[in-house]
C-alpha cells in the first residue's frame, strides 16, 4: 500500500484542506452533518463510555457539532476543535455555554491553555483526511490529550467487499480521503502505538464504500 499515491507536501495539502472544508460548509454542501451512519458511529462511542457521567470529551473535526450535542445531551462536557469554524458555532456556543468549548485549530497546533486530559476522544471522519506525513503526529497528539487507558474512536472510510480497492480517493478542491481495509485500519492504529480493542462496520449513506468505526486505548 503506498500512503505517499501523488502527495503535496504538508503545508499545500494544509491549505487544501481548509479551502475545501470552508467550501463545503460555505455552500450547505457539508453532507456527513447529516449522514446517519456518522451519527450511528457517535452512538456506538458514546454506549462505550460506559456509565460515569461528566466526563471530558474531546472531539476532533467537531464539524457542525451533531455529536458533541449528543455527548452533552448525555452528561457530558466536550472540547471540540476543527479547523473550519462553520456558521452553526454561534448557536451551539449559545445553547450548550459552559459544557462546549469550541476551537478553530488543527489538532496538531492545538496547545491547550489548560493543562488537563480528556477522558475519552471522537473522530467522527477526520483522520482520513489527513497528509499520511502527519499521520503519526497526529495519533500522538490524540493519545497525549487522553488520559492513560482512555477510549479512542475513530472513524474512517472503508472498503467494505474484494471488488473495492483500500487507498486514496481524491474528493472536491484535490482533497484526498483514504480508504481503509478493516485489516488495514487496525494495522494503522497499532503501528502508531494504539492498544485495539474492536470495530464496527457502519453503513455509509452517502457514497459507496463503508464507514469503519475503531475502538482503540491509549
Ligand atoms: C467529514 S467532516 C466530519 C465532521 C463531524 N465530525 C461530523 O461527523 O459531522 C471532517 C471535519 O474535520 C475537520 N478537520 C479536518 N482536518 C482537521 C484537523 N487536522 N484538525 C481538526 N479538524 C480537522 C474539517 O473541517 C471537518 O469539519
Amino acid at each position: 500500500m503506498n500512503k505517499q499515491t501523488q502527495f503535496l507536501d504538508v503545508p499545500t495539502y494544509r491549505n487544501v484542506l481548509n479551502t475545501s472544508f470552508v467550501h463545503r460548509y460555505g455552500n450547505g454542501e457539508d453532507e456527513w452533518s447529516w449522514d446517519i451512519g456518522m451519527a450511528k458511529a457517535a452512538r456506538v462511542f458514546l454506549e462505550h463510555l460506559g456509565d460515569r457521567s461528566d466526563q471530558l470529551i474531546l472531539d476532533v473535526g467537531v464539524g457542525r457539532g451533531r455529536d458533541a450535542s449528543e455527548l452533552i445531551q448525555a452528561g457530558h462536557r466536550v472540547t471540540g476543535l476543527d479547523i473550519v469554524e462553520n456558521s452553526s458555532w454561534p448557536l451551539l456556543r449559545k445553547r450548550w455555554g459552559e459544557r462546549l468549548e469550541l476551537v478553530p485549530c488543527a489538532l496538531q497546533d492545538w496547545q491547550p491553555t489548560l493543562l488537563r486530559q480528556f477522558d475519552a476522544a471522537l473522530d467522527n471522519g477526520c483522520f482520513h483526511h489527513q497528509h499520511p506525513d502527519e499521520w503519526q503526529s497526529y495519533l500522538d497528539d490524540m493519545r497525549r490529550h487522553v488520559r492513560p487507558g482512555g477510549l479512542i474512536a475513530i472513524n474512517v472510510f472503508g472498503v467494505d467487499a474484494s471488488n473495492l480497492t483500500p487507498g486514496w480517493r481524491e474528493m472536491d478542491n484535490r482533497r484526498q480521503g483514504y480508504f481503509f481495509t478493516e485489516q488495514g485500519i487496525r494495522d494503522t492504529l497499532e503501528g502508531f502505538g494504539l492498544t485495539w480493542e474492536r470495530l464496527i462496520t457502519i453503513e455509509r449513506q452517502h457514497g459507496d464504500a463503508v464507514y469503519l468505526l475503531a475502538l482503540v486505548r491509549t
